[in-house]
């Protein structure tokens, strides 16, 4: 009865059950190699994203693509991104995101929190002076209206950063919607200052700003 005196069922666990006798086998190699990749994998499962180790989120890689199409786009010397491009951003949560976070620090003081205008112009109506297309959106941001009072961010923020705020201000519009081009709310001469032309009896024009000091 104990296995180890035959030397045929050597190979045997010393436990019966119900009659059943279990062979010592070694686990074959593609079962262990499975289970120790396995292991490994976890390990760094674990690290990325269980214990927050920094490597590259997907976020940040997107990020480092878009910055390499803005690159090779300067490069190619042509607009930064298309149109279709930027609407595209703009239904991104990441880059809208990023882009609230520049509009946050550099452009709330003057055109408010909810975009809704004040030293500059209202961003979040469908009434543009510079046109509202992303492309124009992003031609304006870059280089600015310096006789009205807008600087220019291209310098400032670069090409990234300026997408990516056009992302979140096209954020609040929908591709297609109409767009009605107005004249300038800024101080002008006086008498010089067109009416503005209202589309939306409900939309007022973009707020009169402050004489400039
Ligand atoms: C110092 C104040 C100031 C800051 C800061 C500022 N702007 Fe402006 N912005 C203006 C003024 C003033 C105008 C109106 C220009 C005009 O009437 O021609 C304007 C106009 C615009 C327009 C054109 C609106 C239209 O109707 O065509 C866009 C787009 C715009 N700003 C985006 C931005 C963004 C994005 C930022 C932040 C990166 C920013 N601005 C920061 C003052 C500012």
């Amino acid at each position: 009865m104990n296995p180890a005196s035959d030397p045929q069922e050597e190979a045997l666990k010393p436990h019966v059950y119900d009659g059943i006798r279990e062979y010592d086998k070694r686990l074959p190699n593609w079962w262990l190699w499975t289970f120790y990749g396995a292991m490994i994998f976890s390990f760094g499962y674990w690290l990325h994203y269980h214990r927050s180790i920094p490597l590259p989120s997907d976020e940040e890689r997107l990020q480092s693509q878009l910055n390499q199409l803005a690159i090779k786009a300067g490069a190619e010397g042509r607009a930064a991104l298309t149109d279709a491009q930027l609407w595209e951003m703009s239904r991104d949560p990441a880059i809208v995101a990023a882009g609230r976070e520049t509009f946050t620090t550099t452009c709330v003081s003057c055109h408010g929190a909810k975009l809704e205008g004040g030293i500059g112009a209202k961003l979040s109506d469908t009434e543009w002076v510079h046109g509202g297309l992303p492309t124009q959106v992003a031609g304006t941001v870059s280089k600015g209206v310096l006789a009205k009072g807008m600087p220019g961010w291209g310098p400032v923020l670069g090409a990234r950063k300026v997408g990516e705020v056009v992302a979140y201000v096209m954020s609040h519009h929908n591709e297609g919607e109409p767009v009605t081009l107005v004249p300038s709310a800024q101080p002008m001469p006086p008498g010089a200052a067109a009416p503005a032309v209202v589309a939306e009896p409900a939309a007022p024009a973009a707020p009169a700003a402050p004489p400039s000091p």
